[in-house]
């Protein structure tokens, strides 16, 4: 883990609300593992005070292919997003990192399909790489608000990804929530072919999609966005109740037992409810 003022190649906006920031950061490009996020402070001053957690999006690389800095793709939600936003070229963002555990990949035989939510996307581009590159087949199932907001398409079509979009107001894809593609089509495939889910996005498209893999006993492997105020372990503000042995629960800090937990491991709201 190191701890760089990055400087920002370049700010790419995609939209009114995403972008996609560059930073120049080769050691942490060096020893990120997809999954993986960095702690990022948007400005000098207290306002933001503290760090705020980010997936690496892609690893940069320069011409001889070295690793050579990392991109953030950001949802403008709130002040340090905002300044992400904001950031231009040769701005200097505190970037700490790679922090946390990552996914694991899988190889051949077994099929990989991918679950976002909008900036959800953002740990995927690396591991449809590290997937790609042992030669497993993968799906992408990506759900955003409208078309305008399902980005890099081409970047996974180009790496031998399928896609499955939907839209909830129909303007690309199936429309609906995405959660309705993966299910049926989990429902038509054979129990006997070898296949890992990954999941990232909002809390309830997780809860979803953890639900529906453990209805069909499939492995699910999700990124939980917790609100995070250290990003190593000592604040507790990240932490996600996970089952303990004899029906007990108990919990883990999300920045270091996580941020990629095993779905049936996590203690989900809604099994709480049928609990009652
Ligand atoms: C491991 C991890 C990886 C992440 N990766 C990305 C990423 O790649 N791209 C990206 O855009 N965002 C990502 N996030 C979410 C990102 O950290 C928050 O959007 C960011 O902290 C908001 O900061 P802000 O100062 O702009 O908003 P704030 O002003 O701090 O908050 C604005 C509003 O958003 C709420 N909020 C803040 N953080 C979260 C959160 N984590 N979950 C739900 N609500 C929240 C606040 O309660 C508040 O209501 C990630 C979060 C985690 C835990
Ligand atoms: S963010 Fe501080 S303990 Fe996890």
């Amino acid at each position: 883990m190191v701890d760089v003022a990055a400087h920002v190649i370049a700010n790419r906006l995609l939209s009114s609300d995403y972008n996609v920031l560059a930073l120049a950061a080769s050691a942490i490009a060096e020893a990120a593992a997809p999954g993986q996020f960095v702690m990022i402070k948007a400005g000098d001053g207290c306002d933001p005070l503290l760090r705020r957690p980010f997936s690496v999006f892609e690893i940069l690389r320069g011409a001889d292919r070295a690793p050579s800095g990392i991109s953030i793709l950001s949802k403008r939600i709130g002040v340090s997003t905002s300044r992400l936003y904001e950031a231009r070229q040769g701005d200097r963002i505190a970037c700490l990192g790679p922090l946390g555990r990552p996914f694991t990949v899988i190889d051949p035989p077994a099929e990989a399909w991918m679950i976002a939510g909008g900036v959800g996307l953002a740990p995927f581009a690396t591991l449809a790489q590290s997937l790609r590159a042992r030669a497993v087949k993968s799906t992408l199932f990506y759900g955003a608000r409208r078309a305008g907001e399902l980005f890099y398409l081409d970047f996974f079509r180009e790496l031998g990804v399928d896609l499955v979009v939907t839209t909830e107001d129909g303007s690309l894809g199936e429309r609906g929530r995405i959660v309705a593609p993966l299910e049926r089509r989990l429902a038509s495939r054979a129990p006997s072919s070898p296949l890992m889910l990954y999941a990232c996005g909002p809390e309830g498209m997780l809860a979803a999609t953890a639900r529906t893999a453990m209805k069909y006993d499939r492995p699910c492997q999700v990124s939980v966005e917790r609100i995070m105020g250290c990003g190593l372990g000592g604040c507790y503000s990240c932490v996600v109740p996970m089952r303990s042995e004899h029906g007990g629960f108990h919990h883990v800090r999300s920045c270091i037992s996580g941020p990629v937990l095993t779905a049936n491991e996590i203690l989900w709201e809604w099994e709480v409810g049928v609990k009652g």
